[in-house]
C-alpha cells in the first residue's frame, strides 16, 4: 500500500455543510453550544469561517462574523481554526485592491483563524500571491487550494503542475477542493498518488456528496496517500455537503489510516445536531432535494448548488421547461469562456449567461456585466484562451486585461474608512463594508439600535446555494 499513516479529519459541520445545506443560516448560538465538544476530537482542523458565513451573519442572522470567530476561538482551545479565502475576492464578489486583502487577512489571523484555504475561481494563481504572502507574514498556515473541475484543459499532469507551483510560492499545505464533486475513486486515487510525488508539503482533499461519489473517492484517496480529508458529522451531511465524518471514522478503524477519534464521543456531537436537523426540515430551510443524489452534477459537469440556483432563476422568469435546453447551454458558455472551473463566483456568471441565452432566444444577445468582464480579463486568466472573435463579439474593441487584475485596482481601505465613519465600533468593521457595503451598513444601524427592517432586495440578492 502507498501510505500507511494516520489519516486526519477537517470538520466541516460550522461552515460547508450548513452553507450547503441550509444556506449557511447556523447561528453563533447553535455553534457555541457544541464547540467544546468538537474541541474535544483532536481534529485536525475545524472549518468555522469565510465563504458565505461571513455574508449570511449580517445579511440574514444581524450577527457581527467577527464577534462569532472570536467566541468560537474563545471555547476552541486545541484545535487550529480553518477559514475559507477566495484569493483576490477575499469573500466578496470582486477583486479588491492589496491594502483590503491584507488587513482582511491579518484581522482574520488576529481574531483567531489558525488555517487559510485561499482559492481562485480561475486557479489564476496570481491572484493568490497578496493572500499568501500576507498569511505568511501573519504566520498563519497557507492552504493554497486547486479548484478542480474537467475539461481538455484540466488533467491530473496539469493540477500536479499547479500544485508544485503552490508549494513553491510558500503554501504549507495543498487542497484539492472538488466543489462538484466531480472527481471519481481511481481518477483521485492516480492525482493524488502523482501529487504526493511532486510536493513534499501534506495534501487534503475537499469534495461534496452531491454525485453520490465521494466517500469512494475518499477510500482511494486514503490509499494513495492523501493526508487530510473533509468531512461533516452525519446529521449535517450527505447529498450537497461533505461525506459523514462517523461512518469515514468507522471505515477507518484497526487500519494503518485510523484517525484515533473517539466514536462515542462524535456520537454525542450527533445527538447535538440531530434535533437542530429537524428544526432546518420543519422550517424549510432543510430542503429534502438537497440530500439526494444528483447524477445530472457529472452529465453535464455543474456543481449542485448551480442546478439549484439554474431552477429558481428559471422560475422567476416561468421559463422552468428550458432547464435541460439550459443545462445543455452551461458547458458550451463554459468552453466560449475558456473553460473557467464553476466556482463562485464564475459557476454565477456562466450559469446566468447560459440562461439569458436560451431565455432570449438568440445567444449573447444580452450579456451581463459579469460576463463580460470575465471576457475582458477582469477575474484574470482563463484556464484556455478565449478565441479572439468571441472576445469581439462580446467586448467589441475594449482593452483586454493581461496584467494581474489587482495591479489596477489602488488601495481603497482610506476611502472606505472615511465613508462609514459614523459606524465604526471596531477596526473590523471597515472589512465588513468592503466586502458587503450596503448590507453592512444595515448591520451596524442594527448594532447601533436603530429601527431595522430587512430591505427584502438586499435579502434576495445571495443566491441560496453557491457552489463552494
Ligand atoms: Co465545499
Amino acid at each position: 500500500m502507498a501510505n500507511t499513516k494516520r489519516v486526519e479529519i477537517t470538520e466541516t459541520v460550522l461552515r460547508d455543510a450548513h452553507q450547503s445545506l441550509i444556506a449557511t443560516r447556523m447561528t453563533t448560538e447553535q455553534i457555541l453550544g457544541i464547540v467544546d465538544k468538537l474541541d474535544n476530537v483532536g481534529y485536525h482542523s475545524l472549518e468555522v469561517w469565510g465563504g458565505a458565513t461571513f455574508d449570511a451573519c449580517l445579511r440574514f442572522l444581524n450577527e457581527d462574523p467577527w464577534e462569532r470567530l472570536r467566541k468560537i476561538k474563545a471555547k476552541a482551545k486545541k484545535t487550529p481554526l480553518q477559514m475559507l479565502f477566495r484569493g483576490q475576492n477575499i469573500l466578496g464578489y470582486r477583486h479588491y485592491g492589496d491594502d483590503v486583502v491584507e488587513y482582511f487577512v491579518q484581522k482574520s489571523i488576529a481574531n483567531g483563524i489558525d488555517i487559510i484555504r485561499i482559492f481562485d475561481a480561475l486557479n489564476d494563481v496570481r491572484n493568490l500571491k497578496t493572500a499568501i504572502n500576507a498569511t505568511i507574514k501573519e504566520k498563519g498556515h497557507v492552504q493554497a487550494a486547486i479548484s478542480y473541475t474537467l475539461s481538455d484543459f484540466h488533467t491530473n499532469e496539469s493540477f500536479v503542475k499547479l500544485a508544485k507551483q503552490l508549494e513553491e510560492m510558500g503554501a504549507s499545505s495543498i487542497c484539492i477542493k472538488d466543489m462538484a464533486g466531480l472527481l471519481t475513486p481511481y481518477t483521485a486515487y492516480d492525482l493524488v498518488s502523482q501529487m504526493k510525488k511532486a510536493v513534499k508539503i501534506p495534501i487534503q482533499l475537499h469534495t461534496h456528496y452531491t454525485s453520490g461519489l465521494a466517500s469512494m473517492t475518499y477510500l482511494k484517496a486514503i490509499e494513495a496517500g492523501v493526508d487530510v480529508v473533509d468531512c461533516a458529522m452525519s446529521p449535517m451531511s450527505l447529498g450537497t455537503s461533505q461525506p459523514p465524518t462517523e461512518s469515514l471514522v468507522a471505515a477507518l478503524q484497526g487500519t494503518p489510516y485510523d484517525t484515533g477519534y473517539d466514536l462515542n464521543l462524535l456520537s454525542e456531537i450527533a445527538d447535538y445536531f440531530r434535533p437542530l436537523r429537524e428544526e432546518y426540515i420543519a422550517s424549510g430551510l432543510l430542503n429534502p432535494k438537497s440530500l439526494s443524489v444528483d447524477a445530472n452534477t457529472l452529465k453535464y459537469q455543474v456543481p449542485g448548488g448551480m442546478l439549484s440556483n439554474l431552477i429558481s432563476q428559471l422560475k422567476q422568469q416561468g421559463k422552468e421547461d428550458k432547464y435541460e435546453e439550459v443545462l445543455k447551454e452551461v458547458p458550451r458558455v463554459r468552453a466560449d469562456a475558456g473553460y473557467p472551473p464553476l466556482v463562485t463566483p464564475s459557476s454565477q456568471i456562466v450559469g446566468t449567461q447560459a440562461v439569458f441565452n436560451v431565455i432570449m432566444g438568440e445567444r449573447y444577445k444580452m450579456t451581463t456585466k459579469e460576463f463580460r468582464g470575465l471576457v475582458k480579463g477582469e477575474y484574470g486568466k482563463t484556464p484556455a484562451p478565449i478565441s479572439p472573435e468571441f472576445r469581439k463579439k462580446i467586448i467589441g474593441d475594449e482593452e483586454v486585461i493581461e496584467c494581474r487584475p489587482a495591479d489596477l485596482i489602488p488601495n481603497e481601505l482610506d476611502k472606505f474608512r472615511s465613508e462609514i465613519s459614523e459606524y465604526i465600533e471596531q477596526d473590523e468593521d471597515v472589512l465588513s463594508y468592503a466586502l458587503f457595503g450596503q448590507v453592512a451598513i444595515n448591520f451596524f444601524k442594527y448594532r447601533q439600535g436603530q429601527k431595522y427592517k430587512i430591505d427584502p432586495n438586499l435579502a434576495n440578492t445571495e443566491e441560496k446555494t453557491h457552489p463552494i
